[in-house]
């Protein structure tokens, strides 16, 4: 039996877990830190001290695991792809050099202006008078990015140019973003409905897995301040087939042919994170791996050998595996704990977990930021701290029951959007009616995916 090591904490890995899990091959799973969800699913916890990330490949390769995949960016940035590498060990994950496209927003632009990928126009700075000369210059409304990492929080959309100097105040005079910061990408304002679209991909060869759409903002109506992610779901309808043969044209593609001409073939998930204009599909940003919450709705509609895929494009010759699309909409709304993205609360106590999971089906529950107390119980860790997944024949109904879901569920301080997935209803313009009362009698026997 096949040995999977899963790195990563959080919702995006706990639903990477179960994705396995459903496929036919039997596995052998591990996860580092990983989570109680995941434990509670079967998944090893890597059981020793690992201070570094030398001694977690050492582990991985004590513990012979075949496949690692890696699921956040920062270790991606760091060259954890790299040193498993070099230890012999596969990893699905792009190496430093690739990782780049997300650890440096200064890197993508470049590359993208070079190879004539569709992004919106820019400049970029390392001092603050420079940057506000030139904002000045151009007028509102403005972006104001950090190039480094900043845990999704580097952007700030400014409608006004006193918003566009508090931007350039927090990142040069309050380093908000540490070294991050240090230059800053200056960026024309896009408009336009937003799509994640994830690609699994050796460097030349490429699937593309179904489109999905984050919702951002904590509030609902895209109001307040981004967070991570409140919820996604997948198929996104503004996602037609000719937008997607236009986005492999003048973006997939291109990218892929343009990190491999600068020595930084790209092996590993390609998260493009794309605004769909009025005058076409344009980057807003790349990131190194699968989203979080997007990966939640996205994987439980798709059955395959995910071992086969990941090594195989780990390898460099991506795997002619097929997989099984779910015909319906999957949607992931996320519980979250009060005073999120800012500070929030931790240690309450969760209820109703099994009684959603298993009373309910077509559902997921999926731990982002959980952890057992001292009484075994599982209680609240972080600010996102569940995402409930549903999946059923229209996204009506999947919402339905992704809500069903969160209403099972209950701790103190917990909130989370009502909107997710509207904006997609809204598109689909009535176009689909429910199937609810037939899907109802069928799902608590047999989930549709559900091994
Ligand atoms: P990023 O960190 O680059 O992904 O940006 C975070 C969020 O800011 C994106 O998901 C968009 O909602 C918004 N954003 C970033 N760049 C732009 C842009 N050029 N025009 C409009 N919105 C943007
Ligand atoms: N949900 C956005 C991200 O993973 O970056």
């Amino acid at each position: 039996m096949n040995s999977v090591l899963i790195v990563g904490s959080g919702g995006r890995e706990h639903a990477l877990l179960k994705a396995f899990l459903r496929s036919d091959r039997p596995l052998c799973m591990f996860a580092y830190p990983g989570n109680p969800g995941m434990e509670r699913d079967g998944c090893m916890l890597a059981d020793t001290p690992i201070g570094s990330w030398e001694e977690l490949a050492d582990w991985a390769v004590e513990n012979r695991i075949d496949l690692t995949v890696i699921g956040p960016e920062a270790p991606l940035v760091d060259g954890i792809a790299d040193l498993f590498n070099e230890r012999g060990l596969t990893v699905f994950g792009p190496s430093r050099e690739a990782a780049a496209i997300e650890g440096s927003k200064a890197f993508s632009k470049e590359l993208m202006k070079k190879y004539g990928i569709p992004t919106a126009d820019f400049s970029i700075f390392s001092q603050k008078s420079d940057a506000w000369e030139y904002i000045k210059k151009k007028g509102a409304p403005v972006v104001v990015k950090a190039s480094g990492l900043a845990g999704g929080k580097g952007a700030t959309v400014c409608d006004t140019l006193p918003e566009a100097e508090n931007a350039l105040s927090a990142i040069f005079d309050k380093n908000a973003f540490g070294e991050a910061g240090n230059t800053v990408i200056i960026e024309e304002k896009m408009s336009g409905e937003e799509i994640s679209v994830f690609v699994v991909t050796d460097g030349r060869s490429y699937r593309i897995l179904p489109v999905s759409q984050d919702h951002k903002a904590v509030g609902d109506g895209d109001t307040g301040p981004n967070t991570g992610g409140m919820g996604a779901y997948a198929p996104a309808p503004v996602a037609t087939a000719e937008l997607m043969q236009q986005v492999e044209r003048e973006i997939i593609a291109p990218t892929l042919n343009a990190m491999e001409t600068e020595g930084r073939r790209y092996r590993g998930l390609l998260y493009c994170g794309l605004m769909v204009t009025p005058q076409g599909p344009k980057v807003v940003e790349f990131n190194c791996r699968f989203g979080d919450p997007e990966t939640q709705a996205v994987l439980p509609l798709v059955t395959g050998d995910w071992f086969e895929l990941f090594r195989s494009a780990a390898a460099g010759k991506l795997s002619a595996t097929q997989w099984k699309l779910y015909p319906g909409f999957g949607v992931a709304v996320v519980l979250a704990s009060k005073g999120y993205p800012k500070g929030y609360e931790k240690g309450m106590v969760i209820n109703g977990l099994d009684e959603a999971e298993h009373a309910l089906g077509n559902l997921d529950i999926y731990h982002s930021g959980t952890a057992v107390d001292e009484q075994g119980r599982i209680v609240a860790n972080g600010g996102r701290v569940l995402a409930v997944s549903a999946w059923a024949e229209t996204l009506s109904d999947a919402i339905a029951y992704a809500y069903e879901g969160a209403a099972a569920i209950s701790f103190d301080n917990m909130f989370f959007r009502r909107d997710i997935g509207a904006k997609g209803l809204a598109r689909l313009n009535g176009r689909e009616s429910s199937c609810r009362r037939t899907l109802k009698k069928q799902r608590a026997a047999t989930p549709p995916n559900a091994k």
